[in-house]
């Protein structure tokens, strides 16, 4: 088939008004750090992209914007999530927790005070992902939720250094101050038992 006939073949194939209707904005609200935000976003927004651009929240980071480095990470109805990976529109009606809502009234969250306190971070790019990592890490261990290292039947397990090193290994520092972030977790939940 001459090339000419093959694009016109696949033009007409294309449902054109499905791709006009992918691009036209949307309102929604989002619940985030407490408070109901309107939005009038493309369905194609990602909540990290909707949070930094949008909600000008910009304490959460774009790392490498697919999933593989944690800088992007928030909470959702308690859960840590790859807000690059996650689409806004999906999160109507959840509460969305960022790095600026944890702390209190100006009062810094423990996690906060103990990544200062332990020399946690350098440049603090990975910083606010980490932070929020935890505090979702420390949801799931306190549900019992295993990690590739609990040993089988160990019901009341103890987050032990290796479970840490494990379960915050989707978070990445690329300037290494993994010993820092190890010790801050330890000042606040050392020997936490599930
Ligand atoms: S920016 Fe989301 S995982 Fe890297
Ligand atoms: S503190 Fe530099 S990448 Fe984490």
């Amino acid at each position: 088939m001459p090339l000419a006939e093959v694009i016109l073949c696949c033009k007409s194939k294309t449902n054109w008004s499905a791709m006009t209707t992918f691009t036209e904005t949307q309102s929604i609200v989002l619940q985030v750090n407490g408070a109901r935000k309107n939005l009038s976003i493309e369905p194609r927004v990602s909540l990290l992209d909707a949070l930094r651009d949008y909600l000008h929240l910009t304490g959460t980071k774009k790392g490498c914007d697919q999933g593989a480095c944690g800088a992007c990470t928030v909470l959702v109805d308690g859960e840590r999530i790859n807000s690059c990976l996650a689409l806004a529109i999906q999160y109507e009606g959840c509460d969305i927790v960022t790095i600026e809502g944890l702390a209190n009234a100006g009062e810094l969250h423990p996690l906060q005070q103990a990544f200062i306190d332990q020399d946690g971070f350098q440049c603090g790019y990975c910083t606010p992902g980490q932070i929020c990592s935890v505090v979702g890490m420390m949801t799931e261990f306190g549900k019992g939720a295993p990690s590739a290292v609990t040993k089988d039947g160990t019901a009341n397990s103890e987050l032990t250094e290796e479970e840490v090193r494990e379960r915050m290994s989707g978070n990445l520092c690329r300037c290494g101050a993994y010993v820092g972030i190890r010790d801050a977790i330890k000042q606040v939940y050392g020997g936490r038992q599930q």
